[in-house]
């Protein structure tokens, strides 16, 4: 088959294609560069430095193509509530775009990579049948994308599935940006033997799943008839950890003496988040089999092969005001 992948440099989309590669699959590829990084994108694929807002080439590039995968967002969450223009027109404008040439040229199935961040505040584990009650504009932004993308599909009949992702850890993740992935951040630090921030009291948690358990699932939402028209959370519900204790975990696989720095809370974080993994196990047979411990240890080696690197504060902050986390605006890390 010809599958399509957005934000094909970055850290899941250059998974996904490695995968549909090794599986005979040709693929075609476009990522902005807004983030990714170059060295992710696998030689074998047709690879297009563009932004998916550009609608008439992802026409062009989607023509022929049995199946989109749309991986390309700007996934940062807290800062979409100072840089909500630029997040938004990354989640929500690049998205319809890519929606609507995918349906233009009648393409089989649409794989959209939506976020927890649409469950808010609902209580956990979040599941698929919560009504949506996301607390920032991205969140905002990904439901809005889910609900043209079921609009459209319906209208038009075409196939569309629909992937939420839960902190996924693993190689290849970007770990010199400041705006996103804590546990890359955390370990980018104590690479430079610096202290890590951490937002609050550390007592929010989470659930991180490792890359390999998750792509099988997001390969199989592109062929399996049992998930169309479905949301389906994709990672783990076991392994349910602070903040706090994955910076003490990660301060052990690297004999790190830990005394974090702690900063005052992030406007609209959610404190518990964690997604129900029941459907992802009955539709595509999702299993865990690598700890988090494991996991972690694997990123570890990855950063350390290509070296501890500075922060980049690569995106502009459009609100600056008391709120503005300092780690921002001070450029702390
Ligand atoms: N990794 C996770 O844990 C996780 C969790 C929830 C949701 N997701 C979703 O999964 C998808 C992939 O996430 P990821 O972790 O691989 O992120 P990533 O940042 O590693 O990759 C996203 C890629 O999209 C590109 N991009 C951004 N805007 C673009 C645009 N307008 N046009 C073309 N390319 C653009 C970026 O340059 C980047 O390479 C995203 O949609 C994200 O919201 C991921």
């Amino acid at each position: 088959m010809k599958i399509f992948i957005s934000g094909v440099a970055g850290f899941l989309g250059s998974h996904i294609a490695d995968a549909m590669i090794a599986d005979g699959h040709q693929v075609v590829g476009c990522d902005s560069m807004i983030g990714g990084s170059l060295d992710n994108v696998p030689g074998a694929i047709d690879f297009h430095q563009v932004d998916c807002n550009q609608f008439d080439t992802m026409v062009r590039l989607t023509a022929d193509c049995d199946v989109v995968y749309h991986c390309a967002a700007t996934a940062y969450e807290g800062l979409s509530v100072f840089s909500p223009h630029l997040v938004t027109q990354n989640v929500f404008s690049a998205s319809v775009s890519l929606f609507s040439a995918a349906i233009h040229n009648r393409v089989k199935r649409i794989v959209f990579c939506s976020s927890m961040a649409r469950y808010g505040v609902n209580q956990v584990p979040f599941r698929e049948s919560y009504a949506a009650k996301p607390e920032d504009p991205y969140g905002i932004a990904k439901v809005a994308a889910e609900d043209v993308l079921r609009n459209l599909c319906g209208v038009h009949g075409i196939d569309y599935t629909i992937a939420v992702p839960h902190n996924i850890i693993g190689p290849r993740q970007k770990y010199d940006d400041p705006y996103r992935n804590v546990a890359a951040i955390m370990m980018n630090m104590m690479l430079q033997s610096r202290q890590p921030i951490i937002y609050g009291d550390g007592q929010q948690k989470r659930c991180f799943s490792f890359v390999d358990d998750c792509v099988y699932c997001l390969k199989e939402m592109a062929f399996s008839p049992k998930v169309v028209g479905e949301t389906i959370n994709i990672g783990p519900d076991e392994e349910f950890v602070s903040v706090l204790e994955l910076a003490e975990t990660i301060a052990n696989l690297l004999q790190f003496n830990l005394d974090p720095v702690f900063v005052p809370d992030r406007p609209q974080e959610v404190k518990l988040a964690t997604c129900a993994s029941d459907k992802a196990r009955e539709l595509l047979g999702y299993r865990t089999s690598m700890s988090l411990k494991d996991g972690l240890g694997q990123m570890i080696d990855y950063i350390r092969a290509r070296g501890a690197l500075p922060f980049k504060y690569h995106l502009d902050l459009e609100i600056i005001n008391d709120k503005t986390p300092k780690t921002w605006s001070q450029r702390l890390f």
